[in-house]
């Protein structure tokens, strides 16, 4: 179930013609505070469509020299599911999991040369922020469509390795549950502006 807030009454809903993908079609100033980290959800499964409408989200995302240094492996089978979940939950952490219907294990690949030679020479290391990038658009297009997500940096990433058939020399830097939501739209708990940000000069 989807619930509507003061915040998303205002979306009209629209259907991509000849499928099961519906758009709440919002300002993009509302679907910013609709994505939330969904931590409740019901046991309504996802729509493959949607999920594909999801992972077209996070394929167009900017990366480093358009390096796309990342991989979307979607674990929809139930068990297999509880499998990661599994991995996932630990010191009370991230029990969600199990409730979740879908887990996205994101697979951190190569960046190409010129990304991961400019990261040298500038001492940053691109692919992970071009990883971030592709996760936020993934999980705005899910708000979008009516679905929830959790980011998840908290997980047994030997485990998962292992249970998903992903090579050593790969990394897992996030994962992302994604389901219906069971909870209502919080308010966001954030620093004010003028704590982030200054015009012009650097301010402590
Ligand atoms: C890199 C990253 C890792 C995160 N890891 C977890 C996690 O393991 N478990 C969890 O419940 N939430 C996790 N979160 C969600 C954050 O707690 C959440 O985004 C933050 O508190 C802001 O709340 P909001 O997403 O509802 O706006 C993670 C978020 C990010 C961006």
């Amino acid at each position: 179930m989807f619930l509507l807030s003061p915040i998303n009454k205002k979306a009209n809903i629209t259907h991509e013609r000849g499928s099961n993908v519906v758009y709440l079609c919002m300002e993009f100033s509302e679907l910013i505070k609709l994505r939330q980290s969904v931590r409740k959800y019901t046991d309504q499964s996802v729509e493959r469509e949607k999920i594909t409408a999801c992972l077209e989200a996070a394929r167009l995302a900017p990366s480093a020299n358009n390096s796309q240094p990342w991989k979307f492996i979607v674990v929809d089978d139930p068990e297999l599911k509880n499998r990661v979940a599994d991995c996932t939950a630990s010191l009370g952490m991230n029990k969600f999991t199990y409730q979740a219907p879908v887990i996205v294990v994101v697979v951190l690949e190569k960046e190409n040369l010129f990304s991961s030679l400019g990261g040298k020479v500038k001492d940053k290391i691109f692919c992970h922020y071009d990883v971030g990038l592709a996760v936020g658009q993934f999980c705005l297009q899910a708000a979008e469509l009516g679905l929830g997500t959790c980011i998840i940096g908290w997980f047994h990433e030997k485990k998962i390795r292992k249970l998903l058939n992903i090579s050593k020399n790969r990394r897992i830097p996030l994962i992302i549950s994604l389901g219906y939501s069971e909870a209502s739209v919080r308010e966001k708990n954030r620093k004010p502006i003028d704590e982030i940000s200054s015009w012009n000069a650097y301010k402590n």
